[in-house]
């Protein structure tokens, strides 16, 4: 009815004709105008007196932008017939404006999903720029009173009766501090800027990867008040919904000082801004509720920004003033070019704080996670030993003071309180800020400067400080903190907070791993700029994504003692290491996700790369029983100290680890070959193949992979019908794959139409007059995509192989070694027993150690003279590794393990299926799982495939792709994989999914 109404007005007033579409708007009617299915504008009704009274200065906005040649979209006024640019109307009898802008072709920041970094950088730079180009805009209507006005924002003190108590506590801080900090404020640069940028009003491009900023629509609000404000209101509105919402400002502020410089008092007044911002649209939803409890366009916005408003009067404000220098450019603190200053002047020596000492040179110690040194999670927890070998190596030093770690980042910090939740995913906190030195307990420490005690306290618990002192120093006009971790909590108990302590004076005495948080003895000695209101306690590690701000607040100890061996140790970077290996390494060598990754350690099902970040891991069956697992680990060191050498003389490790394997494997196969890599032991399978049945004709599966030998990439069509493959050998005989999900034949029931593929290639083998050595296939084809075989398929296709005189052969180089879960191998799914096994990857968890398992028969005439000699193959050190993997998925019941996560993780997945019809297969046993992602015509997704993946690491979480198409997500991680770590897994993928890129409708 309105808008036939409307429409006839457009058609006299602006010969419009469309159709219309309404959009939300808090004061004025908004319309999306339609014509032709193409050209398009926004139809703005205002009947609002306030806003009417606002029209002039809008249009004189516009113009003055439109000027400007700003980049990026800024919406034109449509002249009406009359040529203006607004229409007195009457609309249901009731006088009102009638205007027409010009539509801004995207979709809404409220629409965009995932927001990242790149996107909140462009948004502060796109309204730095607007507020840049406003400068000289002057007009008297912006002027006004204007409740949405920050600086006008002390009118919400009228309504603090409409809060709980619960709520007065997030509101009354920050109009405490607005008004505390209201006089400089009132001295900051004013101009006129929009004033509304939130999340309806923000554009952004329909680039499903990373869209840009197109524009900012709707100058309703726009008024005249201190510059800054703007970047406070599109900050708030770009920040709601965040994990870490101060994370989350910082690319918007980056931007903007790029376009607008901003001040650093402008600066220090942000983070109370924000805050008053959110208390604004509080109080504005508290009385709308009231008065108008039917609109809910009016309340939408009021949850989440009550949560932020929690989050956000948890954060430090300093902390955030700082984060917001570092943002801009500026050192975060502002004191720190004094301090450095200062400390140039002014070098103190090792024995003013360790006078006990003779030694004043240090040693650096190397505890960063790729440190050999620390060796692994089981070693550096097990404080005796750490504490044996720092004894050692103060022995082979005795005139130096073993000390490090400004920077560093460590593998050290185990327990979860370290770890927090940033935007994308759990991170660490695991860069060290201050240097430590290692000095046995009851080593005094003494003061280097005069000082006042701010702390003196024990921090009892696990990898605490234990006893804890903070001295303050001023100097210069200037002030600072030194901080004293790990003493011995008795010897600071007579500290009270207040003391003086003069320069020399006893701080305390180190502690001992009893009484400092279980550490072996240290100081731990950092230097503060700020206490950021810390009153018991300041972090003495950080994350690596905040490392330039805490450097900044925390400065390098060494600044005072100018030690060479202090300095931080650099290590290589990505940078560093990609141009040599371009150039000297294989060219044929790929590398995993668009961004490589640099794992320099591993522990669990966990990969860390150089900066202590830690991934989830659920690609890595090689890394069966997790990575570096402390037993495996130890089994291979303790042999390889004492021997290693070939098969030519007796070992009993030998019969140990071909006894274990053995043990495992159904009756009759009882023969094992010990070799290097599955590549080898699938060669060799082949030769004994030959060997026993004189013939040369194989049987394998389309998109099979067994090898990079010539060999295996002969029965590989995975590689030889791949890029750069030379095609089918003449002897190498392909079956369809046995896919009854997306194959040649599909649904139930369909082993045997592939068993007939079988017996059809027997056939033409011996129509030919040629002779069957035997078939290859693995029980889940890994590489054509996580593909089961049908039911029935391999007792069949066995039946017809063996009729014909040929082996079947196992490939379990993937799926062996209890990841089924039910069954220890792949090829017990099917009710089978294959002539040969062949057993790779998982059997030296991450050792190069494979083996080949066959019937006496087969081993018996394969021995027909030649002697099978392998330099390496089951040495010593091999077979220790392998016995004690097997061992190890033995005694910590791993295949149990692999059997209820991946029940678990199959089903969870199958429920998400629902959700997000492109996973249109779930497939899998135990933890070795595919997904198929196709669009609803069946077509398969690879950019979907390779975007989940991608994603997937940024949220710290590495998975693979894989299949003919690219478009299966494999999932087979070590074995020690938790519930909880699915749970992580599925938490991401849900996250994922729900992102543009994947959620709009598939129809190709
Ligand atoms: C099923 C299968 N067989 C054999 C191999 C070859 O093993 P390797 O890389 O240890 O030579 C692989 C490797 O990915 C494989 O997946």
């Amino acid at each position: 009815m309105e808008s036939n109404e409307i429409l006839s007005l457009l058609a006299e007033h602006y010969k419009l004709k469309g159709s219309l579409i309404p959009l939300a708007g808090e004061l004025d009617l908004n319309y999306k105008l339609t014509i032709d299915n193409e050209t398009a504008f926004i139809v703005k009704i205002s009947r609002d007196p306030e806003t009417i009274s606002s029209i002039a200065f809008q249009e004189a906005l516009l113009r003055h932008l439109k000027e400007k040649e700003i980049e990026g979209e800024v919406p034109q006024l449509i002249p009406n017939l009359s040529g203006t640019y607004q229409k007195e109307v009457f609309l249901n009898g009731k006088k009102a404006i009638l205007r027409v802008l010009q539509w801004v072709e995207g979709r809404l920041w409220s629409k965009t999903n995932p927001i990242l970094s790149d996107l909140r950088y462009g948004l502060g730079n796109h309204l730095g720029n607007i507020a840049q180009n406003l400068q000289d805009f002057k007009h008297p209507f912006a002027q006004r009173s204007f409740e949405w006005n920050l600086s006008e924002c002390l009118w919400v003190e009228q309504h603090l009766g409409l809060f709980t108590a619960t709520e007065l506590e997030l509101v009354t801080p920050f109009i405490t501090a607005f008004k505390t900090h209201q006089e400089t404020y009132n001295q900051l640069p004013k101009s006129i800027i929009h004033n509304d940028a939130n999340d309806h009003n923000i554009v952004v491009s329909q680039a499903l990867i990373q869209p840009k900023i197109i524009g900012i629509i709707d100058y309703g609000d726009a008024c005249y008040s201190q510059t800054i404000n703007d970047l406070a209101v599109a900050c708030t509105y770009g920040i709601m919904d965040t994990e870490d919402p101060l994370a989350a400002s910082l690319p918007i502020v980056k931007g903007y000082h790029q376009a607008n410089e901003l001040s650093e008092t402008a600066i220090s007044h942000l983070y109370h801004l924000i805050g008053m911002r959110l208390v604004i649209s509080l109080t504005k939803a508290a009385i709308n509720k009231k008065s108008h409890p039917e609109n809910k366009y009016l309340l939408v916005s009021e949850k989440p920004a009550w949560a932020l408003l929690h989050k956000w009067w948890k954060i430090n404000s300093k902390r955030a003033y700082y984060s917001f220098r570092k943002a801009c450019g500026f050192k975060a603190h502002p004191n720190l070019a004094k301090f450095e200053q200062w400390g140039k002047a002014n070098t103190f020596s090792l024995k003013t704080l360790f006078p006990s000492q003779k030694k004043q040179d240090t040693l650096h110690l190397d505890l960063s996670v790729s440190s050999l040194w620390i060796e692994n999670e089981a070693a550096f927890n097990d404080l005796t030993y750490f504490q044996y070998k720092i004894e050692r190596l103060q022995e082979a030093n005795p005139h130096k003071i073993i000390a490090g770690g400004y920077l560093e980042p460590r593998p050290l910090y185990t327990s979860e309180d370290y770890d927090i939740q940033s935007n994308e995913g759990p991170i660490s906190r695991c860069v060290h800020l201050g240097v430590d030195f290692w000095l046995p307990s009851k080593t005094p420490v003494h003061a280097l400067l005069d000082g006042r005690v701010v702390m003196a306290l024990d921090r009892k618990g696990e990898k605490e400080y234990g006893g804890f002192v903070v001295l303050e120093h001023q100097i210069d006009a200037m002030h600072f903190y030194t901080l004293y971790g790990h003493l011995d909590p008795e010897s600071i108990a007579a500290h009270k907070v207040g003391d003086a302590l003069k320069k020399d004076s006893l701080i305390g005495l180190l502690g001992n791993k009893e009484n400092n948080g279980n550490w072996a003895p240290h100081l731990h000695f950092q230097i503060l700029l700020d206490l950021l209101d810390y009153t018991e306690d300041f972090p003495g590690v950080q994350t690596y994504q905040e490392q330039d701000l805490w450097a900044d607040l925390c400065p390098d100890p060494n600044l005072l003692f100018k030690s060479e061996e202090l300095k931080p140790k650099l290590k290589p970077t990505t940078e560093d290491i990609m141009p040599f290996r371009k150039k000297h390494l294989g060219k044929s060598l790929s590398i995993q996700y668009q961004e490589p990754l640099q794992v320099v350690r591993g522990h669990g099902a966990y990969l860390i790369d150089q900066n202590g970040q830690k991934y989830l891991d659920t690609v890595n069956n090689v890394a069966h029983v997790g990575h570096e697992h402390p037993s495996v680990v130890k089994a291979g060191q303790q042999q390889m100290a004492v021997l290693n050498t070939n098969t030519r003389y007796l070992h009993p490790n030998l019969n140990k680890a071909a006894k274990a394997i053995i043990d495992t494997l159904p009756k009759g196969l009882e023969v094992v070959h010990f070799v290097n890599s599955g590549s080898e032991a699938n060669e060799l399978a082949l030769r004994m193949a030959y060997t026993v049945t004189g013939g040369k004709e194989v049987i394998a599966s389309e998109h099979g992979y067994h090898g990079n030998t010539n060999g295996t990439i002969g029965v590989s069509s995975y590689k030889f019908n791949g890029k750069g493959g030379q095609g089918k050998p003449k002897d190498t005989h392909l079956i369809p794959m046995p896919d009854a999900f997306r194959g040649k034949y599909r649904g139930e029931n369909t082993g045997s139409l592939y068993a007939q593929e079988v017996h059809k290639t027997i056939a033409s083998i011996q129509e030919q007059q040629k002779t069957l050595a035997g078939f290859i296939i693995e029980p889940i084809i890994s590489c054509g995509g996580q593909v089961p075989l049908p039911n029935n398929f391999l007792a069949l296709a066995y039946k017809a192989v063996r009729a014909a005189g040929g082996l079947c052969i196992s490939d379990e180089v993937q799926t062996g070694c209890g990841r089924m879960g039910t069954h220890f191998w792949g090829f017990e799914l099917y009710g089978v027993s294959p002539d040969i096994v062949t057993i790779g990857k998982p059997l030296g968890n991450g050792h190069p150690v494979a083996a080949v398992v066959c019937t006496q028969e087969v081993a018996q005439k394969f021995a027909n003279g030649m002697e099978f000699f392998n330099t390496f193959g089951g040495n010593p050190v091999s077979c220790a590794i392998a016995s004690e993997t097997l061992n190890v998925v033995k005694k910590e019941k791993l295949q149990e393990n692999a059997n209820q996560v991946g029940s678990y993780l199959i089903q969870a997945l199958k429920a998400l299926q629902k959700d997000f019809p492109i996973l249109k297969d779930v497939r899998g046993h135990g933890l070795f799982i595919g997904i198929e992602l196709l669009s609803d015509q069946q077509n398969p997704l690879a950019l979907e495939t390779s975007y989940l993946a991608n994603r997937m690491k940024d949220l710290g979480i590495l998975m693979s792709t894989d299949g003919p198409d690219h478009n299966v997500l494999k999932i087979k991680p070590p074995m020690v994989f938790s519930f909880s770590q699915a749970d992580r897994l599925l938490h991401g993928l849900r996250k994922v999914l729900k992102e543009d890129f994947l959620s709009v409708p598939k129809t190709l």
